[in-house]
């Protein structure tokens, strides 16, 4: 005779006890994944029989400090569930303000040139194109597996007409008008030692140099060297500084920080013209 969904559930809330903040929570989201089906589903039918054959192993690597969206493949992003496995980073709840600032510098019916600079899953991009309809959308990254996440979600969305891809190093070969320019670059420190989930992503995806905010400069280089109208990027907590000291040697409109949810300074708007 097989568990009951209760049971499976039971099991692996004993089994992330330790582990996960909220072991139910995180079980019935495995559970779920393995099972392929919702959590109101889980919770309506929790004494019918049901097969897991890989919910021990889901729980293993969870123990094994394993990010969830990487055992289920999926992460939410902008109310919106998006693919994810290994090659690209997990999109960050703070990423969504990135994309809210940006929207709010633009017109709606915006026919401008959009680039983004390190798609990784391509949630910003694929976001951004939702909202501004009539923009065009370029995004490149150095990581072919990120470009294979990227590719995926930007068909699953129907977005392939909409957003060209492209990889190289920043803007390398890239020739096209930028009036838009976005990203989230690596911007942490090289060698700074992170939590133990972290260890899963891609480390070229965190990591932006010796000093961490390297790709950030090259970015503001590339902005002014190209004509960029806007450059929207997230930063680390303790940047904000360091671009205003660098930018002292540039002409342009304005320079607006955003904070994340916790408070800290976590990117910036800059106007060039
Ligand atoms: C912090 S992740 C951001 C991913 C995604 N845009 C997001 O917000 O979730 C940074 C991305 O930049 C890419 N990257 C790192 N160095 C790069 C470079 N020199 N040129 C282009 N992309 C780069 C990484 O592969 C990674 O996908």
């Amino acid at each position: 005779m097989s568990n009951t969904i209760n049971d499976w559930l039971d099991v692996g809330e004993r089994a992330l006890k330790y582990k996960a903040e909220r072991p139910r929570r995180e079980a019935e989201i495995l559970l779920g994944s393995a099972i392929n089906k919702d959590r109101l589903y889980l919770i309506t039918h929790g004494e019918e029989e049901a097969e897991a054959p890989d919910f021990h192993q889901m729980l293993i690597r969870r123990n094994e400090n394993e990010p969830i969206e990487y055992i289920t493949s999926k992460v939410s992003f902008f109310s919106q569930e998006f693919h994810i496995s290994t090659g690209a980073l997990i999109p960050r709840p703070e990423t969504e303000i990135l994309i809210e600032k940006l929207l709010e510098k633009l017109d709606t019916d915006t026919q401008e040139s959009i680039v983004e600079v390190g798609i990784g899953s391509g949630v910003i991009s694929i976001v951004l194109a939702q909202h501004l309809e009539k923009a065009s959308f370029l995004a490149t990254d150095i990581s072919p597996d990120a470009l294979t996440i990227a590719k995926m979600n930007i068909s699953i969305k129907q977005m392939t007409k909409r957003i060209e891809i492209f990889q190289t190093d920043l803007l390398e070969d890239v020739d096209k008008k930028i009036d838009i320019l976005v990203s989230n670059p690596p911007y942490i420190e090289d060698g700074i030692v992170l939590e133990a989930n972290l260890a899963f992503e891609p480390q070229n995806a965190l990591y932006g140099g010796n000093i961490g905010d390297e790709i950030l400069k090259r970015l503001i280089d590339e902005s002014f060297t190209r004509e960029v109208r806007i450059l929207a990027c997230e930063m680390g907590y303790d940047q904000k500084d360091k671009i205003e000291t660098y930018l002292k040697d540039f002409d342009f409109k304005s320079l607006e920080f955003y904070k994340d949810y916790a408070g800290f300074d976590r990117g910036f708007i800059l106007t060039l013209v």
